[in-house]
């Protein structure tokens, strides 16, 4: 028989990898499964698959306590808990951008011959309302006798702070159809809400969709202070003033109001297009999100015109030093950077680019995806130092908020500058005071800033 609070969760990927070492140091005893067998192989070595801050001591400790396993093997995990969370893989398809199942279908499909005695099944990956009844729907055709509860939990996780964001949440979210399922998350969510965490509870379609709402008003905020900021560039008001001006209404609030080269990761690009999409097949189309997405794509186009603008269209024969690659700092993703939209644009425009980013180094270029658009990737070139990467560089482009770029010495850095009375600063993250940058008769151009030499416009 299985006992209380043993948990399985099928896939070691972001999510779930985090779910079970955070689960295991909260007191569950846990056993994650993917049938990736390198990835297990590496986890079992003491190997982390993935960098994510804080998680390896995790992971390392929940195995030496004997309270965290990995392997490959479905049915001896489903013999062993009594609740089994999902967090496979729900990326966005090419053409329509709707959410591609097809990794949860194939785990119903495995799961279906196992569910002889009953277990709550539990969706952390974020799908698309509908998609629980869904996976209820592939279990039932598959083993008519499956005995099972669905349940949705949607996780809120931000890369680089995930495992804080699972052990101290604004919230858990559950969304639950019986009295029975609501008092079996309770108690294994127990450890957090006896520390005070709240935990909400609703149906399984409203769960579903607050995981999106949340996504895609959490983008639609960057969308709108992106725009903001480039309006200030035009009429010369200042964003900083700005987003403090509307931040301290509380009915607004601080949050997420950062300008920057447009959002990018894992999932605001994603989940605002399965949003749009979701609206259109239910009939209703989202007017506010596909004008954000619309707005980040311009966004981004925007940050390319405003260095072509100042460098000329033909960047043949420039050098450019980026700074950053990582859509946002604290991570070595690169998924839907806006950074490497801006890289591809330069690189096509002829620019060569002398490239530093503290994690994502030449060994990640290939995630880059930089496609057939960029035949002459002999103009990408790395460097390890901020001071190498301007060496004879005619711009410098800060494209990714690193702690690495913002404690740079600009005295000391300037010496080495081609030519110390042009050479750019273009900061698309707002790292440096303006006033202090042209103190030291630096060009600085940030986004929605007048500074002492010049705005963008
Ligand atoms: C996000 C959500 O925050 C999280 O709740 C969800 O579960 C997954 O998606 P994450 O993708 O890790 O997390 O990134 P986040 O830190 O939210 O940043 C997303 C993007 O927005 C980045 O490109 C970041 O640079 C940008 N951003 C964020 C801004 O440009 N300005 C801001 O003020 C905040």
């Amino acid at each position: 028989m299985p006992t209380e609070n043993r948990i399985g969760v099928i896939g070691t990927g972001y999510v779930g990898l985090v779910s079970a070492a955070c689960f295991a140091h909260l007191g569950l005893t846990v056993h994650g499964v993917d049938r990736d067998e390198v990835k297990i192989g590496l986890l079992n070595k003491g190997i982390m698959p993935i960098y994510e801050q804080d998680l390896a001591p995790l992971v390392a400790a929940g195995k030496q306590q004997g309270r965290l396993t990995f392997s490959t093997d479905l049915p001896r995990m489903v013999q062993e808990v009594d609740t089994i969370f999902i967090a496979v893989g729900t990326p966005a398809q090419e053409k329509t951008g709707a959410a591609d199942l097809s990794h949860l279908r194939s785990v119903a499909l495995g799961l279906a011959p196992l569910l002889q005695a009953h277990r709550y099944l539990v969706i952390k990956s974020t799908v698309p309302v509908g998609t629980s009844a869904q996976f209820s729907a592939w279990l039932s055709e598959r083993n008519p006798d499956a005995q099972f509860t669905m349940v949705s939990n949607p996780e809120f996780l931000r890369e680089g702070m995930a495992v804080s964001d699972f052990l101290q949440p604004d919230r858990v979210l559950l969304g639950v159809e019986t009295p029975e399922a609501r008092a079996h998350m309770e108690n294994v969510y127990a450890p957090l809400s006896e520390k005070g965490t709240r935990v909400l509870f609703t149906n399984i379609v409203s769960a579903e969709l607050i995981k999106y709402a949340a996504n895609g008003f959490l983008a639609t905020k960057i969308a709108f202070v992106n725009e903001m900021a480039s309006l200030c560039d035009t009429l010369g008001a200042n964003i900083e003033h700005l987003v403090a001006g509307i931040g301290t209404d509380k009915r607004i609030g601080p949050g997420y109001l950062q300008p920057g080269p447009g959002f990018g990761g894992s999932c605001f690009p994603k989940d605002t297009l399965a949003l749009q999409d979701m609206g259109r097949a239910a009939g209703m189309p989202l007017s506010i999100i596909e004008g954000a997405i619309v707005a980040n794509a311009r966004h981004k186009q925007r940050m390319v015109d405003n260095i072509t603008a100042l460098l000329g269209h033909d960047l043949r024969g420039k050098r450019l030093a980026i700074w950053g690659l990582a859509f946002k700092a604290g991570t070595d993703d690169t998924r839907e950077s806006a950074a490497v939209f801006i890289v591809k644009a330069l690189l096509k425009a002829g620019a060569t680019l002398q490239v530093i980013d503290p994690v994502v180094t030449t060994k990640k270029w290939d995630n880059l995806a930089l496609g057939e658009s960029v035949q002459d990737t002999a103009r990408l070139i790395s460097a390890d130092s901020c001071a190498a990467s301007i060496e004879n560089a005619d711009a410098i482009v800060v494209l990714t908020e690193w702690d690495l770029f913002k404690t740079v010495d600009w005295a000391a850095l300037k010496k080495g500058y081609k030519d110390s009375a042009f050479m750019p600063v273009i900061d698309f993250r707002n790292l440096y005071d303006p006033l202090t940058m042209g103190s030291l008769g630096i060009r600085y151009i940030s986004l929605g800033r007048p500074s002492s030499v010049e705005t963008l416009a």
